[in-house]
This record gives structure tokens, C-alpha cells and sequence, in this order.
């Protein structure tokens, strides 16, 4: 029986062959404690040397057990520490990072600068009523300037006769809502998506703007013409960039100005800040009494200037980007091809 067992164990594969072998021999049903259950029927002096004998048989097989579970987990932990290993001496792969995109950063940027010459940001809905978008900004019903904004009307159910509201066709109902809620005097501008109906190289359905409002007691066009030569000056960096006022015509503004910035085009590049030519680069003037109403400000008290202007468009030229849509397309060759993401 000895034998038998010590053979049985030493050949056991794994830790259940061995259970069951555990069972089988020293278990509650065993064959040896059947064995010592039998004890019960022999005589004194049988039992004086069976007794012992199996006591010692029961305990050789049960560290016989244990001797070769330990046996067995060595094995398995040799086995796995074989399979399981890691080369941390191999170099890792290359991982690409998430990069701010070039309009965030342009965004940044231009917050920056104007934050330097005192200008908070201030937000707006890119949802509004077309009072915030329009009416507010002395643009009534049949204006031709509404039908010119190619705006995005939200759909409303059928019944609901409330005006409607749409996607904002420009920042400019962000003067208005910053004014009625922090009145004169301020100096804010006011970065975000707006949204026209229009596609080709240089316009997408949504593009950014930021718009500029500086409301005080003596504010005239010269601090406009200042704030804006100083702003391009940092954008660009390029010291001294000069700016050229035309005049124009905005409902919200009187006087109106579109603003260019000193250009050149050399064999058919485009340098910023040198030469005789000027670009086009935003709308202004100083904001019109009928917006200061409107928005809850005395315009018998207080005065201004407002501008808005491209951000797509100013990032587009800093970084020689030719077609506008590019940036939102999410092509990362494009946006490699220009460093905005490794
Ligand atoms: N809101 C005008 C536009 O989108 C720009 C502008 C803003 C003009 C402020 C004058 C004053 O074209």
C-alpha cells in the first residue's frame, strides 16, 4: 500500500491529480482510513501494531502530498515566470499626442494680446434669438443685411409662433448681451464659432470670429486704429505693421471702417507688414447710438468702437494656409504638414 501510493504521488502531473489521489488514499472514504476504521474490530494485541503502523502510514502519505504540491507549484511558477516575461530593455514605440488645433491656438493667441492692452473675453450663445443677432444691432426685419448673412434659421414646431432663433451669423450679438448685463464702461472681446451658409476656398458654414467692444467716455477711432496696429504687430511679429481704414457702411456702426493690413506679394508670396499693398482683414466703427439703446446704455453718456474679425482668416495668413476648409477637415497629414501635430 506504501508503495503503491508513493508511486501514485510521485507520478501525479498536476495539483488535481494529485487531490483526487488525496482523496482517494487519506480522504474521509479512503482506503486507509478504512483501514483504521477496521482497527475497531481486531483484537489488542493486532491493533498494538496495526495501529501504530497505519498512524505512520497516513502521515508519510500526507507529506509525501504536501512535498510534492510544493514540487508541483514550482514547476508552474517556473513555467509561467518562462512564458510571461517582459523585455523591459526593448525601446518602446512611438506614441502621437493629441495637439490643440490651429484655431484654438490662434483663439489663444489673440485672447492673449488683447488681454495685455486690458480686454477681458466675453462669451456668447452660438444659438440666439435673431433680436441678439439682428434687431439689437439696428438690423430690422427686411434689412438686405439679413439676407445677406446667408443665416441658418432653427426650425421651429409647427404652431409655435415665438420669432425665431438662429445660428449666430457673427460675434456681434455678444456686445449686446455684455452690455446689458455689465453695462459702461467695458473693453472685451469676444472669440467664438459663428455661422453662414457659404462654401468655396476661403468661407466654410462655420467659421470663428472675434469681436472687439471698448466703451467709455472719450473713446474714439484713433484708440481703435491704436488697439488694432498694436494687436497685428504682436500677431504678426513684426514691429510697426500699418493699418489702412476705408470707409464702409455696417448698420450697428457709424462711422463704419473696413480695416486692411499692410502687404506685399512677392513672386506671388504674400508678406505681412511690408510693402505697399493692403488686405482686407476686418469690419469696424464706432458703435452706433441705436446698439447702445438697445443694449440699456445712455449713448448721450457714452461711446465706443467695435470691431469683428476673421480668425480663420488672420490664421490663414499668418500660417500661409491656402485653403480655409483645410482646417476642418481633421486630415493629419494637413495638420502635420503645417506642425500643428507631431
Ligand atoms: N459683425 C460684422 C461682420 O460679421 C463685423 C463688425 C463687427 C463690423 C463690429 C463692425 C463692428 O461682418
Amino acid at each position: 500500500l506504501r508503495e503503491k501510493y508513493i508511486n501514485l504521488i510521485a507520478e501525479a502531473g498536476d495539483e488535481s491529480a494529485l487531490e483526487d489521489l488525496r482523496v482517494t488514499a487519506v480522504g474521509k472514504k479512503g482506503e486507509i482510513s478504512l483501514k483504521m476504521r477496521e482497527l475497531g474490530k481486531m483484537s489488542p494485541e493486532e491493533r498494538q501494531v496495526a495501529g501504530p503502523a497505519l498512524n505512520r502510514l497516513k502521515d508519510e502519505i500526507n507529506s509525501a502530498l504536501s512535498a510534492k504540491k510544493t514540487a508541483l507549484a514550482d514547476v508552474a511558477l517556473d513555467e509561467r515566470l518562462r512564458t510571461e516575461w517582459l523585455d523591459v530593455t526593448l525601446p518602446v514605440r512611438a506614441q502621437r499626442r493629441g495637439t490643440i488645433h490651429p484655431v484654438s491656438q490662434v483663439m489663444d493667441e489673440v485672447s492673449a494680446i488683447f488681454a495685455d492692452m486690458g480686454f477681458a473675453v466675453a462669451e456668447g450663445p452660438q444659438i440666439d434669438s435673431d433680436w441678439y443677432n439682428f434687431d439689437a444691432l439696428n438690423i430690422p426685419s427686411h434689412h438686405p443685411a439679413r439676407a445677406e448673412m446667408d443665416t441658418f434659421y432653427m426650425h421651429r414646431a409647427e404652431g409655435d409662433n415665438r420669432p425665431p432663433h438662429v445660428l449666430r451669423t457673427h460675434t456681434s450679438p455678444v456686445q449686446i448681451r455684455h452690455m446689458e448685463k455689465y453695462g459702461a464702461p467695458c473693453r472685451i472681446i469676444a472669440p467664438g464659432r459663428v455661422y453662414r451658409a457659404d462654401y468655396d476656398q476661403t468661407h466654410t458654414p462655420m467659421f470663428h470670429q472675434v469681436e472687439g467692444l471698448a466703451i467709455d467716455k472719450h473713446i474714439s477711432m484713433a484708440n481703435l486704429k491704436w488697439v488694432l496696429e498694436e494687436f497685428f504687430s504682436a500677431f504678426f511679429e513684426i514691429d510697426g505693421i500699418k493699418t489702412r481704414f476705408r470707409a464702409s457702411h455696417f448698420p450697428f456702426t457709424e462711422p463704419s471702417a473696413e480695416v486692411d493690413i499692410q502687404c506685399s506679394w512677392d513672386n506671388g508670396q504674400l508678406k505681412i507688414g511690408e510693402g505697399d499693398g493692403w488686405l482686407e482683414v476686418l469690419g469696424s466703427g464706432m458703435v452706433h447710438p441705436k446698439v447702445l439703446s438697445a443694449a440699456g446704455v445712455d449713448p448721450n453718456e457714452w461711446q465706443g468702437f467695435a470691431f469683428g474679425m476673421g480668425i480663420d482668416r488672420i490664421a490663414m495668413l499668418k500660417y500661409g494656409i491656402p485653403d480655409l476648409r483645410a482646417f476642418f477637415d481633421s486630415d493629419l497629414r494637413w495638420l502635420r504638414h503645417y506642425g500643428f501635430a507631431s
